[in-house]
């Protein structure tokens, strides 16, 4: 008797399974994420052996930790040099690369010229997109000069379809423009839901492992930032990488979240012109290009992001609230931490900003996590505070501890390197990282070690 079709309800956040509808996922407490999905066929121990495998090497079985020889990745280029680098060097052969980023931040137009460079160094491109006509794709490329390279462009959004171009192109790299617009032929569901999603995500795996082509996927983010769909997808990937940035701003940030082939938080700067993406090669000059000169309230601290110090100006201004509840806003650093450094403020240095509204701001749209921030915030917060002015030529960088200490933080000396070569004369840094071996690095610049907030902000308040 032949066996009626199952479906099972598959949650769209996190893949977990049940066998009868419910309104919120016990696994990861999502609401109404619940969609009918028709049942993965059982698969007996045989048939496993189908497409679901792919031989990452030519070893059949386990081989000896001594045995296996060392083998250099070669990377290819991109020939975009700030992509190259939050790729950790250049594409892996083989690779599965996911980048992630809001509609129109730039996805389709960092690909489409890194196909354009790549095709004309290293082989027949695929370009499939399953959201714009391959004429809507010509006439971007004509913006960014694609001219004339083996670059091939599909609009398909089946699985099946792109593979079999897959096999008959034979290209040296193959783009998927959103993996949420494929479905494969073997699934019932909607595209962009889980299960169509993470099939397509395996299958292009299989074929980017198997025949050592690099391949990149494109994903949507959520409204709240995620990606769209199944965490899962980056657990199948070697490299996530986001895309980051206001849409009022013309620059954009590359960020590595995942890399198995280099380091992770590499971060990429481009510039959005009427030509496409251009590299940034000097992002802390970008971001201090308008700085305001002479205001309260203006800092500038010196983050480390990957291996690639930069400085940024992070703005405060503190005003007496008109209403009874004191608001809190922060752009571009945590909420949290925010909180956390008004209390050491009010608790640690006697400012009183009960009643004031507090607003925080990294200029220019860019994101700061590092608790090395933390000595810049406070200092523009005191100096909105107490209305005197930073003097220009001051960078800084510190954590900050509940007790109100400067604590070290890693790799001062780059960002000591960073702020004298753009012309800091004065670099307020935690005692502990003072080192006399920085002193060359350092040049102008002088080092003024700091061990509390009190003595901080004495030293960046004073003319
Ligand atoms: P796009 O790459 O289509 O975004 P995504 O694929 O992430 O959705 O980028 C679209 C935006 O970029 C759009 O608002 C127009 C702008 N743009 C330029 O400013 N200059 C250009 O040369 C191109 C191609 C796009
Ligand atoms: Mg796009």
């Amino acid at each position: 008797m032949p066996k009626r079709p199952t479906t099972v309800f598959v949650c769209q956040e996190c893949g977990s399974q049940s066998p009868k509808w419910l309104g919120r996922c016990g696994d990861c407490g999502a609401w109404n994420s619940f969609v009918e999905e028709r049942a993965q066929p059982e698969t007996t121990p045989g048939a496993a052996a189908g497409p679901h495998r792919y031989a990452l090497a030519g070893a059949a079985g386990a081989r000896l930790y001594a045995d296996i020889e060392l083998e250099q990745h070669p990377r290819l280029s991109t020939g975009i040099d700030e992509f190259d680098r939050v790729l950790g060097g250049g594409v892996v052969p083989g690779s599965l690369v996911l980048l992630g980023g809001e509609p129109g931040i730039g996805k389709s137009t960092l690909l489409l010229q890194a196909a354009a460079n790549m095709a004309r160094t290293i082989g027949p491109v695929l370009y499939s997109s399953g959201e714009e006509s391959e004429h809507q794709i010509k006439s971007r490329g004509e913006r960014l000069a694609v001219g004339k390279a083996p670059l091939y462009l599909l609009a398909e959004t089946c699985l099946e379809r792109i593979l079999e171009e897959i096999a008959r192109v034979k290209p040296a790299l193959v783009i998927v423009d959103s993996v949420q617009t494929v479905f494969s032929l073997k699934f019932q569901s909607a595209p962009g839901s889980i299960g169509q999603v993470r099939e397509a995500a395996t299958q292009l795996l299989f074929t980017a492992k198997g025949q050592n082509i690099p391949t990149f996927l494109v994903g949507h983010v959520t409204k709240d930032g995620s990606l769209a769909g199944p965490k899962a997808l980056e657990h199948v990937v070697d490299t996530v990488l986001y895309f980051e940035g206001e849409r009022h701003h013309s620059h954009r940030v590359v960020r590595a979240v995942k890399n198995r082939f280099g380091a992770v938080s590499e971060l990429g700067v481009f510039e959005m012109t009427s030509t496409g993406l251009r590299p940034v090669p000097n992002p802390s000059k970008m971001f201090l290009a308008e700085r305001p000169s002479n205001a309260p309230g203006s800092a500038v601290l010196c983050s480390v992001e990957g291996s690639r110090p930069i400085l940024v100006e992070v703005q405060a201004l503190v005003s007496s609230s008109t209403y009874g509840t004191a608001r809190r806003t922060a752009n571009g650093i945590d909420q949290q931490r925010l909180s956390l450094l008004l209390a050491v403020l009010e608790k640690r240095a006697g400012l009183n900003l009960i009643g004031d509204d507090v607003f925080v701001n990294i200029a220019g749209g860019m994101t700061v996590d590092e608790p090395a921030s933390d000595l810049g915030v406070l200092a523009a917060i005191a100096s909105s505070v107490r209305n005197r002015v930073i003097p220009q030529t001051t960078a800084m960088f510190g954590e900050v501890g509940l007790a109100g200490e400067v604590r070290g933080i890693t790799q001062a000396n780059l960002r000591v390197r960073e702020a004298a070569q753009m012309g800091f004369r004065r670099c307020i840094m935690p005692g502990a990282n003072i080192d006399p071996a920085d002193r060359g690095v350092a040049g102008e610049c002088e080092l003024l070690g700091v061990r509390t907030i009190g003595e901080a902000l004495d030293a960046a308040l004073s003319p």
